[in-house]
């Protein structure tokens, strides 16, 4: 009896020592790979500051992510504040003092926005720099300009507090980061005339990868919290039935609501709702020509 006492105290107290060390591994290895250095040979995109550019920009910058993450003035915000301890808040990226982007270079911009590596040479974690990487160079650098040309406001860097779980996923690469999914050798996009064409979709569709997948087939999202649902498969006819009309399609994106007046979860309307008619009308012809999965 004593002895089988001794042997779960024993095993139990071994348990615990395991937990701590695989703890303390996953911590090691995740701070290392958020760590790494990247070395990645971006091309630097001249600054402007045309009027056509900055009113571009505030487009792109309010429809594609950017205002609903660092926030309408750029000043940075809390983004993620999950009960698992999933906590971040973006940084700063006015030209106010706190701001993170106040040294950045014409390279650093592009180098951030279109790889996912900071000047530092170390990866962004959160940002959805794969969306933004097909960007042409116009389109860069209009979100440049118009960032650049923001008010400057207080705020700080960014603060990022990752569960143990999520860093043991990092770590184990089944979480990949942005600059880890980028194909960093590719030169930038070809522009597409802007107009309702499939082509055009193709490029707008770029921000929706980050969630639904480089081929849109959907899926649980690597390293989101357990209440987010799965995101919808973009290539199955079945989301096409609820949306068989293009109206269909836009009052969703401008609403938030599939069209039997459910809350659709996790997509980021507030961006999605600034996207102008001709980008949404690409969008859903685009979508509507990709391969459909034969079983659904
Ligand atoms: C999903 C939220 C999200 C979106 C969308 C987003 N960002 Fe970020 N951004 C962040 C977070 C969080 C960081 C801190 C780095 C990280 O991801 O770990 C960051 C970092 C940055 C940095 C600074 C990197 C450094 O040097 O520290 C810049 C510049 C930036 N973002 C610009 C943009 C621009 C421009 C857009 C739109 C094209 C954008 N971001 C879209 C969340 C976001
Ligand atoms: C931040 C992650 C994220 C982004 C970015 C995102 N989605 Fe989604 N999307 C989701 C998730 C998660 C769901 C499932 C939501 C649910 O079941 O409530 C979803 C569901 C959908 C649905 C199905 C809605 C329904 O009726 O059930 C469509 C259509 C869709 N997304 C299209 C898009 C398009 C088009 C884009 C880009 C313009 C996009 N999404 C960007 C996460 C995202």
């Amino acid at each position: 009896m004593k002895k089988a006492v001794k042997f779960i105290g024993w095993t139990l107290a071994s348990l615990v020592m395991l937990g701590l060390v695989a703890a303390f591994g996953a911590n090691v290895l995740a701070e290392r790979k958020l760590n790494r250095t990247i070395d990645v040979q971006a091309a630097a995109v001249a600054f402007v500051s045309d009027e056509a550019s900055l009113v571009r920009g505030k487009y792109l910058f309010e429809s594609r992510g950017c205002s609903e993450c660092h926030g309408a003035d750029g000043a940075g915000r809390p983004v993620i504040d999950e009960p698992n301890g999933l906590r971040v808040s973006s940084p700063n990226i006015s030209p106010g003092p706190g701001g993170v982007v106040s040294k950045y270079t014409e390279v650093d911009w592009v180098r951030t926005i279109r790889h996912g590596v900071k000047p530092d040479k170390h990866p962004v974690f959160i940002m959805p720099s794969e969306d933004y990487n097909r960007l042409t160079d116009t389109d860069l650098a209009a979100i440049v300009a118009y960032t650049r040309s923001l008010p400057p406001v207080r705020g700080e860097a960014a603060h990022i507090a990752l569960p143990l779980l999520i860093k043991a996923l990092y770590a184990a690469d089944v979480i990949p980061d942005a600059a880890e999914k980028i194909d960093h050798t590719l030169p930038p996009a070809q522009a597409v005339a802007e107009g309702p064409t499939p082509e055009h979709g193709a490029y707008v569709a770029n921000m929706c990868k980050g969630c639904h997948g480089g081929s849109f087939s959907g899926g649980p999202i690597p390293g989101s919290p357990p209440d987010w649902p799965p995101a919808a498969d973009l290539t199955a006819a079945t989301t096409y039935a609820r949306y068989d009309s293009l109206d269909k399609f836009r009052t969703m994106l401008r609403t938030g609501k599939r069209p039997d007046g459910e809350a659709i979860k996790v997509m980021p309307f507030p961006s999605l709702g600034a996207l102008n008619d001709t980008d949404v009308e690409a969008l859903y012809g685009y979508l509507r020509t990709l391969p459909k999965s034969a079983s659904r």
